[in-house]
């Protein structure tokens, strides 16, 4: 396993640019299922969660290819089967459910089981389409969904799930009549989604807000498109020049979706100059305490939680952090207590209290996120941090040794066997 080597203590300066997001790319590979033929998609990311969905929709029979764009050609899909195999190293797979309904009627999708950060079940995708008359039966481990039409329904989400709005928005692109989602997420994938869906044919209103009206077509066709900017990436780079009192331009990046962060940023005593296309982040020394609960867009989000906290880990004072979207995201907080931080949790609250220095130690990936946190974390520490289980990264940073040495961290892969 390869482990990422990283010498703390030095102020980055310079340039990144952002790249595609994930979180966009993948919902908009799924989507292709339910038009036959070639989509194209540019600034996808190369990252392994995007091998993932591309080997998952070649098992499907789909080509795809990862050029310059990222080609996906449609024409003879023959398994209509998500496998175990793929869908436990991402949860993300379930987004083939709705795009395989909408255009074959039938679809075979593995539970996603549990997965670091919490649960996370797919109930609410499933119940909703049975509203919408589908017959959903769970066997060995799979969700069988067959349906002889699709019917549009009124569905209200219990709770705003992101990926579940999307597969119910392509699963009625197709469906008969009307679908209204309510307390639908608002998040940008959701609209970089209904953007695509739309230009391949698909009558869809209100993305954006908290309700998305789908009017059922009898046919979509493919298009082309560019993934939107990773927020999130763009905002693990903002607190890496806040963390090492650093000074960083962020280009690629939309400044209106990382809004939130860069407000407590500011909060935090962070200088934020936005430009035509850029955002200059300059750290000015410790940071100000601040307490920060994660919300469904446009809220805090929980994929910034963590990051945050190895942030307020060197804070000034005491910070509060809420985490409202998983029961348990706080995987990192032992791992940051190894580098000297200290948190105290009680159930969904981190109280943190800032100290001077972390110190560099051996920490363990757990999921995503989380790795970052640590990547953070080293990045302002004293002395040496080995971050080991580094394959979490890879699933959704692209290239961030590379960026990060380009700006003068002091970071390295060292690759290894076993673990
Ligand atoms: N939930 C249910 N039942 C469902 C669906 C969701 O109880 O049927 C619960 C979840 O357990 C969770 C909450 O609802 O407590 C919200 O989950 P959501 O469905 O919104 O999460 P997701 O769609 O599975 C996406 C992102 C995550 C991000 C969350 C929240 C993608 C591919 N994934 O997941 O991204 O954390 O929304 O914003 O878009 C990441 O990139 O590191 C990541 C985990």
């Amino acid at each position: 396993m390869d482990k990422l080597v990283v010498e703390g203590g030095v102020a980055l300066n310079g340039e990144v640019r952002i790249s595609g997001a994930k979180n966009c790319a993948l919902p908009l590979m799924a989507a292709t299922l339910i038009a036959s033929g070639k989509h194209g998609f540019s600034n996808v990311p190369r990252l392994r969660d995007i091998k993932t969905m591309g080997s998952l929709l070649a098992h499907m029979g789909a080509v795809c290819e990862h050029e310059t764009d990222y080609e996906i050609d449609t024409s003879d899909i023959h398994t209509l089967t998500a496998p175990y195999e793929l869908v436990k190293t991402m949860r993300a797979s379930v987004l083939v459910l709705g795009p395989m309904l909408a255009r074959y009627r039938r679809a075979r999708v593995s539970l996603p089981g549990g997965c670091a950060i919490g649960a996370r079940p797919i109930n609410l995708h499933l119940k909703a389409l049975e509203q919408m008359g589908v017959d959903i039966v769970l066997e060995h481990g799979y969700v069988v969904g067959e349906a002889r039409r699709l019917r549009g329904a009124e569905i209200r989400f219990e709770q705003v799930t992101v990926t579940g709005t999307e597969n119910i928005m392509m699963a009625a692109c197709l469906a008969d009549g009307v679908t209204v989602l309510k307390n639908a997420a608002r998040e940008p994938e959701v609209v970089a989604l209904a953007d695509y869906l739309r230009l391949m044919g698909a009558q869809i209103e209100g993305e954006g807000a908290d309700e998305i009206t789908i009017t059922g077509v009898g046919e979509l066709r493919p298009s082309r498109c560019e993934v939107i900017p990773d927020r999130i990436e763009a905002g693990t780079y903002l607190v890496a020049a806040a963390i090492t009192g650093g000074s960083l331009r962020l280009t690629g990046l939309r400044h209106e979706h990382v809004r939130t962060v860069l407000e407590k940023l500011v909060d935090a005593g962070v200088s934020i100059e936005i430009g035509e296309g850029f955002v200059d982040v300059r750290g000015n020394g410790r940071v100000c305490s601040v307490n920060v609960e994660t919300q469904p867009y446009p809220g805090f989000p929980t994929d910034m939680q963590a990051q945050f906290m190895a942030l307020m880990a060197v804070g000034d004072g005491v910070s509060l952090i809420k985490e409202r979207i998983f029961e348990n995201r706080f995987m990192h907080v032992l791992e940051l207590e190894r580098m000297g931080a200290d948190i105290e949790l009680d159930g969904r609250t981190a109280m943190v209290r800032g100290v001077k220095k972390l110190s560099g130690a051996p920490v363990m990936a757990t999921d995503l996120r989380a790795s970052a946190s640590l990547v953070l974390g080293a990045l302002a520490a004293e002395g040496t941090t080995e971050i080991n289980r580094i394959y979490h990264l890879d699933r959704g940073y692209e290239a961030i040794e590379k960026k990060l040495s380009a700006v003068g961290a002091r970071i390295r892969r060292v690759s290894g066997r076993g673990e």
